[in-house]
């Protein structure tokens, strides 16, 4: 039985190879050279860093937000007490301000420990932020009067929470507004200087669109990042990009610039998590020969990564993602003739029709699934049937469900609030990918249990 299993997984992949080639597929996403740096700087950088130099002042974070999730890093000073999503920071007057960081949206507590490189999926954008445009307005006022140095350190941050901060609200809690975020920040700044102007300079459409934040430890596969796989040439620029939160002018970001080689090779180090429970190894193997057969031409094997773009009539699934960028090309544009794209180590925007097929390392520990979060389980993305149209999760008592490998999920009714994932709303569809449905139930759960072993 093993050798016939080894002679199958021979004959499998020989022909994988060729379906590879296969142009049909998808299109493949020419490399583009990367500066190289040191990961434990890049480390210390991402925690500590001020590329945000803007933010509330310190003795006003302390008051206003509990003290809390500060144990799981082991930073010193200023940091000791504050959430591992906040960094102390010297503003450019020399006050101390504390600046959310990338860990906000880019790290999650998964069973009591803190994982870095993991998307935050129980992020909550659905309003009721305790720093809003009001609360923004309030703190200005008062420490305009009381502080004029912390007013002058906090005024960069609180006025783009004034401008933008209502407008990144998402339908359903776990969905990220990311791509919005960055589409309203380019609409105030001006792109060769990056100097703030309070009333928007372009069009930004109304909608946000969701997004599920995709596991940091697959970028160092990728040709091309972002779901879209439309971000090339140089990463760090892309990295940096939160840096146009509190920015003042282009000579601010030259600096931050400077420390993204050493961040993208921090980010090149990290490894998706090992299941961690006993898996079936007969099933597992068996389950590898069916992902030769249906998957391995887009998702590919470890390092043998393929980088297609899946067009759209192949990969069905929500397209208001990638359509934006062809419906509003103003943040492409602005985008491409703005200080990201200059220098000598430019960045661009190459817009496509579909969406990159990602890596699947770790896969297990990054539902729910697709770019937009809309399929709680993996069970599910190998079986359109069974995916929910409406559903939920306890944010309080979150747990995960290792049989069908994803959130444990409720059913709901669609008008009991902001809680419920409602897959009927625009950008929030689960439809699509039906790669799965032709397997037997046998076959999908051994590709299932070979999942847990990526
Ligand atoms: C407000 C939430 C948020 C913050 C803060 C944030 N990101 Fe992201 N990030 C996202 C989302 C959402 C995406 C996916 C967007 C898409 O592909 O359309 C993303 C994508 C990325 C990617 C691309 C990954 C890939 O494989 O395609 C990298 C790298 C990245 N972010 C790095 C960073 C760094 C470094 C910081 C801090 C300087 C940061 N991000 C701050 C939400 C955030
Ligand atoms: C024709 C190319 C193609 C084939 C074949 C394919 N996929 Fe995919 N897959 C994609 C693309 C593209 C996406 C991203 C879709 C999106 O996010 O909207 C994706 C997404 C996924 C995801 C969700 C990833 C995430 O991080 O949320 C999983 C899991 C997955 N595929 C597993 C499989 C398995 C297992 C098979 C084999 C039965 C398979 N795929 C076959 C292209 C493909």
């Amino acid at each position: 039985m093993k050798k016939i299993i080894f002679l199958l997984t021979i004959v499998c992949f020989s022909f994988s190879r060729f379906v590879y080639n296969n142009p049909g597929e998808g299109t493949y996403i020419q490399p583009s050279p990367q500066r190289s740096g040191d990961p434990a700087v890049g480390y210390h950088y991402l925690l500590n860093g001020d590329y945000l130099k803007s933010g509330i002042p310190f003795n006003y974070f302390r008051m206003v937000f509990a003290k809390k999730n500060s144990s799981y890093l082991q930073r010193d000073s200023l940091n000791r007490d504050i959430g591992y999503e906040y960094t102390a920071v010297k503003a450019g007057n020399g006050e101390i301000v504390v600046a959310p960081n990338c860990l906000q949206c880019h790290a999650q507590v998964f069973e009591n420990k803190l994982i870095i490189g993991l998307g935050n999926s129980t992020v909550d954008f659905t309003g009721g932020e305790k720093l809003d445009p009001r609360t923004a307005t309030m703190t200005e006022n008062l420490l305009r009067k009381t502080d004029p140095k912390e007013y002058e350190a906090a005024e960069p941050f609180l006025k783009v929470v004034k401008a933008i901060s209502a407008q990144l609200h998402t339908q359903t809690r776990g969905v990220n507004p990311a791509d919005r975020l960055a589409g309203l920040l380019a609409a105030h700044r001006d792109p060769q200087t990056f100097i703030w102007n309070d009333k928007p300079m372009m069009e930004i459409p109304d909608q946000v669109i969701p997004s599920d934040v995709p596991a940091w430890w697959l970028m160092k596969r990728k040709h091309g990042i972002f779901y879209n796989g439309f971000g090339r040439g140089d990463f760090g620029r892309f990295l940096m990009a939160s840096n146009l939160l509190t920015v003042n002018d282009t000579s601010e970001s030259a600096e931050v610039d400077r420390h993204f080689n050493d961040v993208l090779a921090y980010l090149r180090t990290l490894e998706a998590p090992k299941y961690p429970y006993p898996i079936s190894h007969l099933l597992a193997r068996q389950g590898g020969v069916i992902y030769l057969q249906h998957c391995v031409k887009c998702h590919g094997n470890g390092d043998d990564y393929p980088n297609l773009l899946i067009p759209e009539e192949t990969i069905g699934t929500d397209s208001f993602l990638y359509k934006s960028n062809y419906q509003n090309p103003q943040f492409v544009n602005w985008f491409n003739n703005s200080w990201f794209a200059k220098g000598d180590h430019p960045a661009r925007l190459e817009p496509f029709n579909g969406y990159i097929a990602p890596p699947l390392d770790g896969i297990w520990i990054t539902a729910p699934y697709f770019h937009n979060g809309s399929v709680p389980t993996l069970e599910a993305v190998l079986n359109s049937r069974l995916r929910p149209a409406h559903w939920t999760r306890d944010f309080d008592n979150l747990e995960y469900d290792y049989k069908k490998v994803g959130w444990k999920y409720q059913e709901a009714d669609p008008s009991q609030g902001s809680g419920i994932y409602n897959t009927e709303l625009p950008g929030y569809g689960n439809y699509g990918h039906y790669f799965g449905d032709q397997l037997s139930d046998h076959e999908r759960s051994a590709l299932l249990e070979y999942l847990k072993t990526l």
